[in-house]
């Protein structure tokens, strides 16, 4: 089977030269060809250029051609941040937040996390799949070509397992890759409220080499925040991971500063995610550092929070991702379109800046530089065509529309 698109207004992200990273003014920066043309075969990029060196088409058995004047073609975006896999919303609370209680309030009356976790292990796994995987097909067809999912709502030997389970089917159901996060850390069972060295234990010697054994997981992430996990409960948990074969992740600075970017890094994390408070101190050890910083701007739009600083570390030459941070509590959409705009908004990316973040730097926090985030020939990731726009920069300008005509590849 093959696909031509022609006439395509901007060819968003292409060549073969483009960097694993992108950080600095190099982010402003956005491969891009006018009046083009992508060729594919088998799903596989074969050809692209400006239509004034397209050859024609000598065979025209099995081809299927797309006229895509007035649209731009991208690579489908890397979502490197979510928790997709949960049992119930949690819209409830959100109406109690609206009536004056905090996030962390919430959490501290047994809502929160804990909320989602008693839903989660009522839940069969069978039907945890299903809506999981409901919640990717509408994913893929927003551009998302690529994600990373987080256990963290079992709390318990079974439950993560149950979770971790599902996410291995997903993966196994679906063409885009997916990679597996066990953050058993998330949160302290009711159970272990006043016994953190019993749940760490229970992490670490029972949940850990089940996890390892079944191959359920990629990464290891740790909550680490006051009134989940201490920079020391991370560091140990992050090393236990490690010898199990799992890379380290982290959840640092949400609501507070506590150290833990540093320590992180000195982990061998891949990525720290959330950022919501940003001290000298994380800037100075992530400019050192190959580790990759994830900001949450839907998180920090839904629990109104400050907005991760990205002027401070694309100032710095330091790059940044961008994520949805899906989940039921303090992020409860998946739209990464959304995200592009809150980040341009909010953050004062510019679009070229948000657009690597969401592609090229997403990929790297996952492991998946030399696969996803951009078109080369060979690429076999999602494509996405748009409606007819005037400009790229109308994407994250005109928030809130849906601007995917289709979606290829996914
Ligand atoms: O990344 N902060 C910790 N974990 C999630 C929220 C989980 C939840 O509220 O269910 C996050 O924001
Ligand atoms: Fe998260």
């Amino acid at each position: 089977m093959k696909v031509l698109i022609k006439n395509i207004k901007g060819l968003v992200q292409v060549g073969e030269n483009i960097p694993q990273v992108i950080s600095g003014t190099k982010m402003k920066e956005l491969p891009l060809i006018n009046d083009a043309f992508l060729a594919l075969e088998n799903g596989e990029v074969v050809a692209y250029g400006p239509m004034s060196d397209w050859e024609g088409i000598s065979d025209w058995r099995d081809l299927e051609v797309i006229d895509a004047s007035g649209s731009f073609v991208f690579p489908s975006f890397v979502d490197a941040h979510t928790h997709s896999v949960f049992a119930q919303p949690r819209a409830e609370e959100f109406v109690d937040r609206i009536k004056g209680l905090s996030y962390e309030e919430i959490a501290l009356k047994g809502g929160g996390i804990l909320n989602s976790a008693r839903k989660l292990q009522e839940m069969p796994e069978d039907e945890l799949f299903e809506s999981a995987q409901l919640r990717i097909d509408k994913m893929k067809a927003l551009g998302t070509g690529a994600l990373e999912i987080k256990s963290g709502y079992g709390l318990s030997v079974a439950g993560e397992l149950k979770m971790l389970r599902v996410i291995k089917r997903l993966k196994e159901r679906n063409r885009i890759p997916i990679k597996a996060t066990f953050l058993g850390a998330h949160a302290f069972p009711a159970e272990f409220k006043e016994n953190h060295r019993g749940y760490i234990d229970l992490i670490i010697t029972e949940m850990l080499p089940l996890v390892a054994a079944e191959g359920l997981a990629d990464y290891i992430d740790v909550f680490c925040e006051r009134n989940y996990f201490s920079v020391e409960e991370m560091v140990e948990i992050l090393h236990a991971g490690k010898k199990y074969g799992l890379i380290p992740k982290a959840h640092v600075n949400q609501f507070s500063a506590m150290g833990g970017v540093k320590q992180a890094l000195a982990c061998g994390a891949l990525s720290v995610d959330h950022l919501e408070e940003l001290t000298q101190e994380d800037v100075d050890a992530l400019r050192h550092s190959s580790c990759m910083p994830v900001l949450l701007p839907g998180c920090s739009h839904f629990l109104s929070l400050p907005f991760g600083n990205a002027r401070l570390l694309i100032d710095n030459d330091i790059p940044l991702a961008l994520a949805s941070d899906f989940n039921p509590g303090s992020s409860p959409s998946y739209n990464l379109f959304q995200i592009w705009s809150l980040a341009c908004v909010k953050m004062k990316m510019t679009p070229e800046e948000a657009f690597n973040a969401l592609t090229i730097n997403a990929a790297y926090a996952l492991g998946l530089s030399q696969t996803q985030g951009k078109i080369f020939l060979g690429y076999k990731g999602g494509i996405v065509i748009t409606n007819e726009i005037s400009s790229l920069e109308y994407i994250p300008y005109s928030f809130g529309e849906n601007h995917v005509q289709r979606v290829l590849n996914v």
